[in-house]
Formats: structure tokens, C-alpha cells, sequence
């Protein structure tokens, strides 16, 4: 990962985003798309839709290794930015031009780490849950008292909801770079590199 390209301007590509990062992105893709269709729309039985979500317990836990040991840019730290650094940041984000910012900038980074949070409820919570259909009762909860078990399915309903509104806002911001900005960031995620100002690198 030391392969980089110089532009004239000060702009240059460098290798961002590990394979394991981006491997980790689109099978969270994959597999939070197909656990949220299956659990709104899916077979009434829901063990496939318990299997996917598995899948993503592993890939978050995945994430949270990587985030506290993987490489640089996939590091909790390397995103964590204080109320100051995050107000600079948003007030310039409608000039018209690519942040080239090395990592999650520090607006994106919110969503970031709020998608992780509601990700990790919504499958903590489905663990727990009992809907009280006598068919789909989470593997755990056995537990926790009833009440709590109806309350786990009451939140992994509201927190459905959530995951929505969150993915949403994240295609949209996405779009917004592309559109406005002029600034792809979808292309990093699948090569792992980037086009960066080189002195915002960390
Ligand atoms: C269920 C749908 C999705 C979820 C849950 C999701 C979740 C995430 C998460 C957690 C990250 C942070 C990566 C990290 O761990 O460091 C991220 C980043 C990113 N995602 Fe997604 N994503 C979804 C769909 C998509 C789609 C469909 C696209 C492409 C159109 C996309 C493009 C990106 C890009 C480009 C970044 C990096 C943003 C940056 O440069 O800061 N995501 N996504
Ligand atoms: C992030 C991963 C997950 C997503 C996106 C997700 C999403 C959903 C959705 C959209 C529903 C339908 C809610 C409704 O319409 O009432 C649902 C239901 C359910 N899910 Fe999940 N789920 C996830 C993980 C899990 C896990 C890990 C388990 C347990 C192993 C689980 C257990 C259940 C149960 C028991 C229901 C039925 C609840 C009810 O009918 O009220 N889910 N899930």
C-alpha cells in the first residue's frame, strides 16, 4: 500500500480503503439489505432472516476489531473529530468542490458511526426479541423477562425504521458529492484509492 500518484495541484491518489474495509462495506450492503427485506417482507418462518442476521453480528464485530487494530484509515481515532473540527467542516460542505478529504470526513464520520450504533441495536435487539407469535422468538430471548422480550421486538420494529432513515441519508449524501461537489466517493470504496489534498493527510 505505497503506490501513489502525484497531480500538479497538490491532489494525490493514494490507497485508502483495505480490501478487508471495503469487503466488510458490501457484504453489510448484502447482508442488511436482505435481513431488513426479509424481516418486512420475507417468508413468515424467519430463520433465513435470523441467518442474515448473524451475518451482520460477525460483520460488525469484524468492524470493531478493525476499528480499534486494522490500518490507519479504518481506525475509530482516525475519524473521531471534536465539535470544533466538524462545524469548520460543515459550513464549507456547499462549495462546490471535492473535499478530497483522506477518510471519513468529519461530518460523514456521524453518520458513520451512528449507522454502526443502530446497526448493533437492531441485531442486539432481535436477539431478545419475542413477538409473541409463538414462531419467531429470538435465540436469547429466554434470558430476559417477557416484558422485555415484547419491548426487544417493539424496538427491532422502531429500529427498522431507523436503519432506513440512516441509509437514506447516507445514498444521499453520496449523491450530493457526485452531483454537487463533483466528487466520486463510491469508486475509493471499490479500488481502495482515493484522490486526497496531501496536506490533510494524517
Ligand atoms: C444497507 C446499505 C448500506 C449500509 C448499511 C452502509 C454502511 C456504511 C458504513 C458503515 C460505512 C463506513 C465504512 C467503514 O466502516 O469505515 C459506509 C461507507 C461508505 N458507503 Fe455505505 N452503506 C450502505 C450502502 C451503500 C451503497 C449502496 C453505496 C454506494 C452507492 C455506499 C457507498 C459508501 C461509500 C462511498 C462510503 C465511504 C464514504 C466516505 O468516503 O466517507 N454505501 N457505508
Ligand atoms: C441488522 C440486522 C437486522 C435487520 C436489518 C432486521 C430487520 C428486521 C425487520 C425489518 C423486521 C420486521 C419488523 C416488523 O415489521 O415488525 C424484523 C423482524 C424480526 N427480526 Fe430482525 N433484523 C435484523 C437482525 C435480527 C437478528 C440478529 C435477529 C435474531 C436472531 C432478528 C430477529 C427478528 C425477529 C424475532 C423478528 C420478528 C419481530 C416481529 O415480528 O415483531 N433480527 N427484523
Amino acid at each position: 500500500m505505497t503506490e501513489r500518484t502525484t497531480s500538479p495541484e497538490g491532489i494525490e491518489e493514494i490507497p485508502l480503503w483495505d480490501p478487508a474495509l471495503r469487503l466488510f462495506h458490501w457484504a453489510l450492503v448484502v447482508c442488511v439489505v436482505t435481513s431488513w427485506g426479509l424481516g418486512r417482507f420475507g417468508p413468515s418462518i424467519m430463520t433465513l432472516h435470523f441467518y442474515f442476521g448473524y451475518a451482520v453480528i460477525a460483520l460488525l464485530t469484524f468492524r470493531l476489531i478493525w476499528g480499534l487494530f486494522g490500518p490507519a484509515s479504518a481506525r475509530f481515532s482516525h475519524f473521531l473529530y471534536g465539535p470544533g473540527a466538524t462545524l469548520r467542516y460543515a459550513a464549507q460542505i456547499p462549495r462546490r468542490a471535492p473535499s478530497y478529504w483522506p477518510g471519513h470526513n468529519p461530518v460523514g464520520a456521524l453518520s458513520v458511526f451512528a449507522l454502526l450504533a443502530v446497526l448493533t441495536a437492531q441485531a442486539a435487539t432481535g436477539l431478545f426479541a419475542d413477538p409473541d407469535d409463538f414462531i419467531n422468538v429470538g435465540p436469547l430471548a429466554d434470558m430476559v423477562s417477557r416484558e422485555a422480550a415484547l419491548g426487544a421486538a417493539s424496538w427491532h420494529y422502531r429500529l427498522s425504521l431507523a436503519v432506513l432513515a440512516l441509509v437514506g441519508l447516507h445514498l444521499a449524501a453520496i449523491a450530493f458529492y457526485r452531483l454537487w461537489k463533483g466528487e466520486d466517493l463510491v469508486r475509493p470504496m471499490i479500488t481502495g484509492r482515493k484522490a486526497v489534498r496531501r496536506d490533510r493527510q494524517a
